[in-house]
This record gives C-alpha cells, structure tokens and sequence, in this order.
C-alpha cells in the first residue's frame, strides 16, 4: 500500500508461520505466502524470509547449508545473503526476493514486501 512518501508492507497477505518457540535457532521451514513457496530461517536467532528458489536454476533453497548469514543452495553451491536476497557465489547472478517477518504475540508471520 502507497502511503505518502513511503510504501507499507502488505500485511493483508500475511501468513503465519508458527510459535516462536516452536522455530529454534537453524530451523527452516517453507510456507506459501501470494501463492508462492517461501522458505523461513531462523539463523542465530534472527528471522529471515526468501523465496524457495534459486535463481540459477530454480531449485528449492530449502535444507541448504546456512552460515554467516548466507544460505547455500544445494544443487550447484550458489549462497544468497539471507537479509537482501543477495546472490554472493556463482554461478547465480540474480537476486532472491525478500519478504518481511515480524512477531505479534509471540507468533512468527511472514509478508510480501
Ligand atoms: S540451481 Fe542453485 S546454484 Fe544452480
């Protein structure tokens, strides 16, 4: 939604993911958010929200190895910078989208941006 100057999240399309509790440190999960796969990391203690699927080839980022803030896509070694969606490692070049987190109630949500 365009307000003014600057954009808010859509949160009519929020979906939740699940009790905080139930999401320790290195879970990873996948929910459909605006009929997409889009996979949840909680990575030391941080939530972070990524379409589940790689920009090289399209493969599911789900299960990858992550560390440093970056998870590694297990078909080809491409890492994504989990808060921007980066593509860090070849061989991908383009970007994963992003989605918004935030806990209400000690539940997890999960928004397009
Ligand atoms: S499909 Fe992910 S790196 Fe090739």
């Amino acid at each position: 939604m365009a307000w003014g100057w600057f954009t808010l999240p859509d949160v009519s399309e929020r979906v939740k993911v699940g009790p905080v509790t139930e999401l320790p440190g290195g879970y990873q999960g996948a929910v459909e958010v605006a009929g997409v796969s889009v996979l949840v990391v909680n990575h030391e203690g941080q939530f972070y929200a990524l379409r589940n699927n790689c920009t090289h080839k399209d493969f599911p980022l789900l299960g990858g190895d992550v560390s440093d803030g970056r998870i590694t896509c297990e078909k080809h070694g491409a890492k994504f910078e989990l808060a921007t969606g980066k593509a860090k490692t070849l061989p991908a070049v383009k970007p994963v989208k992003i989605f918004g987190t935030e806990v209400e109630d000690g539940v997890l949500y999960v928004f397009p941006l």
